[in-house]
């Protein structure tokens, strides 16, 4: 771990005009730089950097964050690897404390496995100039199947000569422990002997995300091989299949930039295609995706294309856990290829134009196209049909992020027609099922066991399309809560207590949070509350965990930001929801003497409704918890064992909860009932 001291003296050199003027050009507007935004394509800017806050913000795609964060969403890197990158540019020698001893052993093991890998790595390109046999047998391979030099130096390719031991040889020469060579799978051990591993293949380094080697493919090129077609190192230190995707340190660049990771079989067709110019692709080697590498093509975008062999059967248990990627928030489009065709060899038989076209023209929605094939498969068959609407609602109701509501509503109608099945009823389903999923969620919150399920489905008969809205309200609630709080939290509350006061007075635990990540922050900010007393947004900026660092900037106003862009969306968001604070006589009078109307409405959200926004948050989180003792209530009332005595008590509590709930339901101005 690095040192905190270490941190403290690189945050205190950091200038994010520098760090960020190096990747965006940046020009000086105002007190702040503008530039285009790296990370979205437009053409006029809207890429703020705000050298007093030391954020960035972009007010055409939304990212934002600090300097460290702006390294890690742009260059990738993680967090350590940020401070690392700064420590380097401002010649900060970096502390690191000894952790524990188990784990600085495995740290060990891996960096030597690194070393070795990098070694073996160029051995094996090497082998392909300097000997004979690399150029008659790799080379000439190579150039046959139509890689092009650039290539095979860009991917580091290599090969393994087809003798018994001659990798050991050189690497035991070179001093390389036999275990760890063995443990990297480049040697195995046979009758008491070192053998290579890899012998007569040819060699495909697999890089991690930084670059650094983690393993190789092997892939045989000798006519009637009985062995298999590949060898992979085994899993290790470093070498984890489920987390790698092959080439994705050569694809992120152009991942990022083209809003849209290419998913392809092998790692053939990975290197075709970039030799071919098509650089923003990755392979998953095969097996179907598993939700770590889900998650790191979610870092990069949220467009996830696969282009597979058609006729091959494994596409279908491929596909089969993409609705994993639908619930990581990403839109997954499909291109089949037919004729036992791969990307690699449809290039260098029909050239790049033609691959361009044939994917642009064939991409399908995957949720469309797996309702396409369930639909054809059921046929005219009324019971598979109904278990088709089912599982298509069952899909769609798993795209729950807010942000994708619309994209939900927009999969419905979609859907709705190809089954040619009515609109609303798709509708209801798909509530139905996302209310089952929250419902879930709630009672495993609530701890109560999973067998009690059946209740619940029991239950859905009396819902209505309520489940989107509160869905929604939910997640603005809790922003609201985080906005209040870091905007009025040291303000006065009433008096004799602050709005923090008042914040933290009820017991916020976890379970009152969807987003885990308020929940965390609150309890930041509870820590430090209790020994600064005044905070300021300025003091949440500068976290380690990033996605906290967006939530405060996000949710939080910041003066640039308003005079930058006060635009019409934030103003007609607070004449919405702010309207019916005024009395007309009033209101006429502010905005006869203001000079602009717009900014009479904004200044009193700000500065006079304050303590009536913490009143309306905190009663919607009140709601959200006397929600959850009623149904808790509820299962203790069903209990049959209950005497007479015990069972009249439940329902006193029940008779007391639902009399909360009123009372606070009719001081909320907006009424929503969470359920
Ligand atoms: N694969 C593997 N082990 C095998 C076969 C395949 O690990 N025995 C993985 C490799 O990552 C390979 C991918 O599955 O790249 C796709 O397999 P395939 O299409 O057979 O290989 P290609 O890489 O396309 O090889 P080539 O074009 O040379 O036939
Ligand atoms: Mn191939």
């Amino acid at each position: 771990m690095i040192t905190q001291q270490t941190i403290q003296q690189i945050l205190a050199r950091i200038d994010i005009i520098d760090i960020v003027g190096s990747f965006v050009r940046l020009k000086k507007r105002g007190s702040n730089y503008l530039g285009l935004c790296p990370f979205h394509n437009e053409k006029t800017p809207s890429f703020t950097v705000s050298p007093s806050k030391e954020i960035y913000k972009c007010f055409g795609c939304g990212r934002s964050g600090n300097t460290i964060g702006f390294l890690m969403e742009h260059e990738k890197y993680s967090y350590v690897e940020a401070l690392k990158w700064l420590a380097a540019k401002y010649n900060i020698e970096i502390e690191e404390t000894s952790s524990n001893p188990e784990l600085r052993l495995q740290q060990q093991l891996a960096d030597s496995l690194f070393i070795i890998n990098s070694f073996a790595q160029q051995y094996f390109s090497d082998a392909i100039f300097r000997y004979d046999e690399g150029q008659d047998i790799a080379a000439a391979y190579l150039k046959e199947r139509g890689f092009r030099d650039e290539i095979i130096k860009k991917f580091q390719l290599g090969y393994c000569l087809d003798k018994r031991d001659a990798f050991a040889t050189a690497a035991l020469a070179a001093q390389y422990n036999a275990e760890y060579l063995q443990k990297a799978g480049l040697v195995v051990l046979r009758d008491g002997q070192l053998m290579d591993n890899y012998r007569g293949r040819i060699i495909f380094p697999v890089h991690n995300q930084t670059g650094k080697i983690i393993g190789f493919g092997a892939r045989t090129i000798k006519k009637n091989d009985k062995s298999p077609k590949y060898i992979n190192t085994p899993e290790n230190e470093i070498y984890i299949k489920s987390r790698i995707l092959y080439g994705l340190y050569f694809a992120r660049r152009a991942v990022d930039y083209n809003d849209e990771c290419l998913l392809v079989e092998g790692y053939t067709d990975v290197i075709s295609m970039h030799q071919a110019g098509i650089e923003n692709v990755v392979a998953s080697g095969g097996t179907s995706l598993t939700q770590e590498q889900l998650r790191l093509i979610r870092k990069y975008t949220s467009n996830l294309t696969i282009i597979y062999d058609g006729d091959a059967a494994g596409v279908k248990a491929a596909l089969r856990g993409l609705d994993m990627a639908v619930e990581e928030g990403l839109s997954v489009r499909l291109v089949l290829i037919p004729n036992g065709e791969d990307p690699d060899s449809f290039i260098q038989k029909s050239g790049v134009a033609a691959f361009r076209k044939f994917v642009l023209e064939n991409k399908k929605d995957f949720i469309l196209f797996q309702l396409d094939i369930s639909a054809k498969e059921a046929g005219l068959d009324s019971k598979k049909k109904a278990d088709v609407v089912n599982q298509v609602a069952e899909t769609i109701a798993k795209i729950n992020k807010a942000e994708d509501f619309t994209l939900q509503q927009d999969y419905i109608r979609k859907c709705a027609e190809r089954l040619q099945i009515d609109e609303q009823g798709l509708h209801n389903l798909v509530n139905q099922f996302i209310k089952e999923k929250v419902q879930k969620e709630e009672l495993r919150k609530t701890g109560a066991a999973e067998s009690r399920d059946k209740n619940i489905t029991e239950k859905q008969v009396d819902f209505s399309d309520e489940a989107f809205n509160v869905m929604y309200q939910d997640e603005l609630q809790e922003r609201a809560l985080v906005r209040v709080l870091l905007n009025y939290g040291s303000k006065e509350f009433d008096g004799s207590q602050t709005v923090a006061d008042y914040i933290f007075l009820e017991n916020l635990d976890e379970e009152t949070f969807k987003n885990e990540k308020i929940h965390e922050l609150l309890l930041l900010y509870k820590q430090k509350y209790e020994s600064e007393k005044k905070l300021t947004t300025a003091d949440f900026t500068y976290l380690p965990d990033n996605e906290i660092v967006r939530l405060v900037i996000n949710t939080t106003n910041h003066p640039y930001e308003l005079s930058a862009r006060w635009n019409d969306e934030d103003r007609a968001r607070t004449i919405n929801s702010k309207i019916w604070e005024y009395n007309y006589e009033d209101f006429k009078r502010q905005v006869f003497q203001a000079e602009n109307a717009a900014e009479v409405i904004y200044s009193r959200t700000v500065d006079d409704n304050y303590r009536s926004e913490v009143e309306d948050v905190m009663i919607y989180l009140k709601l959200k918890k006397i929600k959850r003792l009623i149904v808790l209530n509820e299962e203790d009332l069903k209990n049959m064992n209950a005497d007479q005595e015990t069972i009249k008590h439940y329902q006193e509590v029940h008779i007391h909860l639902k009399a909360l709930q009123k009372e606070l339901t009719l001081r909320k101005r907006t009424v929503i009932y969470p359920f």
